[in-house]
Formats: C-alpha cells, structure tokens, sequence
C-alpha cells in the first residue's frame, strides 16, 4: 500500500468548479470523518476504522444541484470494530462543518464488518507463531516457519458457534516458499487450517487432517530473483524473442477530457467514484446530454469452491463484502496494464486508524481501437463505406489473495456500454497424490491439482433512462405455435412481460432463446413513437451449484437468479448487505425485494449476476490467462437510427473509398 497521507497535511475542500456531490472523499474529509468520531464518541484504544466513505447524496438531491440547486451537504458513513467489546459501530458524519460532527451513531448487533487489511498481516503472524501449526508443519518436514504463506480465508457460518455474534473470525491456509521470490501456490500445505478470533488475535483451533506430502515442484512464472533456471520450468529459455514493437501514438493526445473526477469523451458523459469496499464506481452516465445510468458499481463477488474435502469446501468467499476490493486495487504502471495515451486517477480510501491513504494510479482511463464499426460495400459498383468503433475504457485491478480481478467499463460510439472482468493470478489449489485423478478438480503439477469452483460477479445498476421514470420488461424470443398465424412454422415473435413489482423481480436467463431484459422510458418517445430504452444483454450466465438451503446458497442468495430488480433507495448498495462476513444470509437482496415494491414507471436498480465454472485447465497454471466474462447494455429505441452514423471517415490514404 502507498503512503499515508497525512489529514492536517491537506486543506479543506477547494470550492472548485469540478468539485461534485458525488466526488469521493478527499483526504482531509476522511481524516475530519474519523477525528469526529474519536472526538465525539470516546472510542476505545482498540477501535478500529473498518470503512470511511462517502455517503452518497440521494439522487433527487444530486438532480436537483446538477440544474442550478445547492450542493447537498457532504456525509461520511463510518464503520468502526470496537475489538475490547466484541462490537460494531457506524454512523455518518456531516462533513459540511468544520469541525465535522457525527450526525448518528449506533451499535450494530450480531455483525462482522469486512476483515481489515492490517488484519491480513496480523493473521499471518499469529498463525507462524502457534505451536500447534508449527508442530503440524514439523511433521510435513517444513521448520523453516517465515518462507511460509498464510492466506487470510474468510471462516463462513459452516458450523455452531462460527456466526457473527460468536467471534470475528478468520480460517486461514498454508503454502510454502522455496525463498522469498518463489511461488508459494505450488506448494500447498493440505490438511491444515486454522481458524483464529481477530478481535483476540488468538488461535482457536488448529485442525490437522493428517499429513500428506507438500509437493516440490517449482512454478515459477517469472525469472526475478531466481537464478536456478530448473525453477522456472515452463520457459528454461526465457521470453520469446520474435514480438516486435507495436506502439500505440495518439500525436494530439487522447479523445477525452478528465476534470477532477469529470470524464467526458465525444458525447459521453460520466462521473469517476471510488469507495473502499467496492472500489471503481461510474455516476451519473449519459449521451449526448440524454441520462443513461445513475450508478452502475460492481456490488458483491462470490467464489464458492465445489469440492467437499477439509481444505476445500470453506472457500466460500465473498471478495468484496469481506474484503473491500478498494483496499486492494493495484497502483496501475504506464504502457503495461494499459496502452495508448493513458489519464490515470488516484484512491483514496482510509487506514484502520482512520487516516487517508492514497493509491496511486488506481484507476485508468484510456482509449482504444475497437475494430470496424459499421461497413457496406454496393456489390454493383464496388463503392464501400466503412467505419472505424473506439472505445473508452475506464479500469481497475484487484489483487485478493491469490486472483487478480482486472474490472473495464467500455463505452462505445454507438451508444452501447459493456462491463467485463478478466479473471487471472494463480488458482487456489490443493494436494493430489501422484498419479491419482482428482475427483473435484484438474491436476496442473505433479501433486498440485485446481479444484472446481465457480466465480459469480453481481453489478448494481442504478437506471435512469432518459430520467428517473423507468419500467423493466424481459423480452423472450419464442416460436409460435403452429395454426393459422404460422402455416410453414417460421414465425417467432418477442414476448414482452412486465416486471411489475418485487414480487415478481427475480428473474432468470435463458440464452437459447437468447432472453435480455428491456429498461424503458414509457414517458420518453423516439422518432418513431416508440419508448425509449436500453437493454441489458446477459452473456455469461450460470447456474449455482449450491443446494438449495444449503449454507453455500443462504450466504450468498443473490446467485440462484441472474436478474433482481428493485426500487432505488440509496441505504440498498450490497446484493449480500451491508455485513455479508460470517453472515448466515438473508441481508440484501432478499431482504430488498421483501419489500414488494412497485417496479412500474419509478426509480429501478437492476442487480445483474454473471459468472464462469471455473474447471481448471493446466493451461491456467502457474499463473492463469485472463478470462474475460462480463454482459453489454444496448440502446434499443433510445435512439431512431445508428448512432455511429457519423463517426469520421478512416484518415489516411490506405483505405479511402473505390
Ligand atoms: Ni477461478
């Protein structure tokens, strides 16, 4: 992590003419938040700050300071683990004042917040320290205890006595280095987990399935530090030598302007945010002055490993609700996580002590060559037109544990948007004995096997298609049947349903029939009379594999249907809830659409779930190839015709018209 800065070090807000309600905390602003509380709340020596962010303004509030109103007064929502008591505190602070109060405050019962990042550390620690584990790694041969990895696996509600009321916990797993630059993935301890209280920092329990074998085979995908080319085994011959320069040069600089966090490119328009549980989050996207999206964040992450060995079948992880991905977002470098003419934006989150510490380079904004958009070529004359697409992409990169999580936001010249993670890093695996075949998973190494396990992403997307007044139908293609209106069986048509309420607001995919969800604006007509709307178009659905009722399903409830729509309330952001660590389930969405609201022409939030079986290839070893996976939001309506119609003519002379 980057260096703390200091909140005296700062002044207050600048009146400047970017600043925006919607602006993430400054530093100064994290600092007044966390001293407030201190101040005012008389904090024990043991608290610590799990999260200080913005308390986002509502979006009437917002409305209403973007045409000419007042700004709304700037909150922080605080969240505190009083470890003495065992207990959890939030409240929001008006930062409005100077000196910031704290405008509510209140304990929070039965709940863990996220695990903090000093608490990664701290764990590790703990674990090296205990003579249960280390008589656990004397009978694996291993007694050299600091060239070991402790991953901080978070403990879900598996058993009695693992809930949020009875402890913070913690459950983590061993791998084991070579030296300090080796990869540590290929030699993984089975059979051995602990589980520890972090509000006590003490082992609870130490449990030792027997010991196999670590195998010993090196993985190595990069040579640095490592000077025995046997550790590097899938390229003893080092990089390829036949890639030559392929330089992208923007000569007049790139196509967009930054203004703080003000992005604009041609007729797009959009806000940058960043929080430190979800981190990159867009606000207040539109086209050419026309509204298209309010808050479009990615809202929970859920990797649920499929097989029911001890090691495994914890690894239950909700990377985002007990973790924050803001806190663990990559300061991107130039020309090797993006390419081109690149603007980067700093993070800034808080430290466990309540401090501001920024993260360079968080996030990046860039454009690219997006192939053709539109061609035609008159067969008869030979005269052809053809267009270019670019894209802007606005991006992030997450490191949790052993996956990195690379999140792009592509907006096109054609009106469309598109959301895709690429998956990579190392898998999580486990011990296999030579020559068996795991039933759970795909051996990548002599000993080394990657179990199955599935990855689900869910995105909040708070709509506001031409205004705030939005319906959803889901559009399914079916055939119809045979009779009159069908005499040669090719007729199909769309059945269009109305989501109506929250009753009805869970739905499902059907990618056969090619199914998507439709959000329009029934007040707001094109040019041809027909409501305008976006589309929201699943690419990569997946079924859960989690029995139902099971506690792989109830803690993550969000994935038994890929669509949830609800009514937008601003205290609504988490498909898992507010407190998703340790929970039995329940929180968000189910609780969301408990509510049975209206979905018809108001304010709707779409809560979107894509995902991938991860069967593990060998291909994905010892670090795997990213996998992109995401979905794509298309106008439909919402214009009367191609809106890259007017995209410019290729420049140069190598592909003008015939
Ligand atoms: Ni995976």
């Amino acid at each position: 992590m980057a260096s703390v800065v200091s909140p005296a070090a700062e002044g207050r807000r600048p009146a400047s003419a970017s600043a925006h309600p919607l602006d993430p905390l400054t530093p100064a602003e994290i600092g007044a938040a966390a001293a407030a509380v201190k101040a005012e709340r008389g904090l024990g020596p043991d608290a610590r700050f799990v999260y200080v962010s913005l308390y986002e303004p509502t979006k009437h509030e917002v409305i209403a300071f973007e045409q000419g109103g007042s700004a709304p007064e700037r909150q922080a929502k605080v969240v505190v683990r009083e470890r003495a008591e065992r207990a959890t505190y939030e409240g929001i602070v008006v930062l409005a004042e100077d000196p910031a109060t704290v405008a509510s405050w209140r304990r929070v019962p039965g709940v863990q917040p996220s695990v903090m990042p000093e608490e990664f550390l701290a764990a590790e620690n703990l674990v090296r320290g205990d003579p249960r584990w280390q008589d656990a790694m004397r009978r694996r041969g291993v007694t050299d205890f600091g060239n070991t990895m402790i991953d901080p696996w978070s403990s879900p509600n598996t058993a009695p006595g693992l809930g949020p009321g009875d402890g913070r916990f913690l459950r983590p797993l061993t791998w084991v280095m070579s030296d300090e630059d080796d990869n540590g993935y290929a030699h993984p301890v089975e059979g051995l987990i602990t589980l520890i209280d972090l509000d006590t920092m003490t082992v609870v329990e130490v449990e030792d399935h027997g010991a196999v074998p670590i195998p010993e085979r090196p993985a190595n995908y990069s040579a640095r530090g490592i000077t025995d080319p046997e550790n590097v085994p899938h390229f003893p011959a080092g990089p390829r030598r036949d890639v030559k320069p392929l330089d992208i040069t923007q000569p007049d600089g790139p196509s967009f302007t930054v203004d703080g966090y003000h992005l604009r490119w041609q007729k797009w328009d959009l806000r940058i945010g960043f929080t430190p549980r979800e981190g990159l989050v867009l606000h207040r996207i539109s086209y050419d002055t026309r509204s298209i999206i309010h808050r479009a964040s990615l809202s929970e992450m859920f990797v649920p490993y499929g097989d029911p060995s001890p090691t495994q079948y914890r690894k239950l992880v909700l990377d985002e609700g007990e973790y924050g991905i803001g806190l663990m977002t990559n300061s991107l470098e130039l020309g090797c996580d993006c390419l081109g003419e690149i603007r980067y934006l700093d993070g800034v989150v808080n430290d466990n002590d309540g401090n501001a510490v920024t993260m360079p380079n968080a996030i990046c904004l860039h454009e690219e060559d997006h192939g053709i958009a539109w061609k035609h070529v008159n067969f008869r004359n030979g005269y052809t037109e053809v267009r270019r697409m670019r894209r802007m992409v606005i991006s992030s990169i997450v490191t949790v544990g052993n996956y990195e999580y690379a999140y792009y936001w592509y907006l096109y010249q054609d009106g469309s948007l598109q959301y895709e993670v690429k998956l990579t890093g190392v898998i999580s695996n486990g011990v296999v004995a030579d020559g068996e075949d795991p039933r759970h998973g795909t051996v990548v190494a002599p000993g080394v096997y990657g179990p199955n396990h599935q990855h689900f992403f869910n995105v909040r997307l708070d709509m506001a298609v031409d205004g705030a007044s939005n319906r959803v139908y889901e559009v399914t293609p079916t055939a119809l049947p045979e009779g009159p209106g069908n005499p040669v069986g090719n007729a199909w048509v769309t059945e269009e349903a109305l989501i109506e309420n929250e009753d009805q607001a869970r739905r499902d995919a059907d990618p056969l029939r090619g199914r998507y969800w439709k959000i329009a604006n029934d007040g707001v007509r094109n040019a041809l009379g027909q409501p305008v709307a976006y589309k929201l178009v699943p690419e990569h659905t997946i079924a859960p594999f989690a029995r139902p009722g099971s506690v792989v399903a109830e803690r993550a409830a969000f994935i038994s249907h890929p669509l949830w729509v609800t009514a937008y309330d601003r205290d609504e952001m988490f498909a898992t809830g507010d407190y998703p660590n340790q929970s039995a389930g329940g929180g968000g969405l189910p609780a969301y659409v408990a509510k049975g609201r209206g979905l018809v022409d108001t304010d709707v939030v779409l809560w979107f779930t894509f995902g991938t079986n991860h069967v593990v290839r060998p291909e994905d070893w010892p670090v795997m190839p990213v996998h992109p996976i995401g979905f794509r939001l298309l106008p439909v309506g919402f214009f009367a015709g191609n809106p890259a119609l007017d995209n410019p003519p290729p420049a140069g002379d190598h592909c003008h018209n015939h």
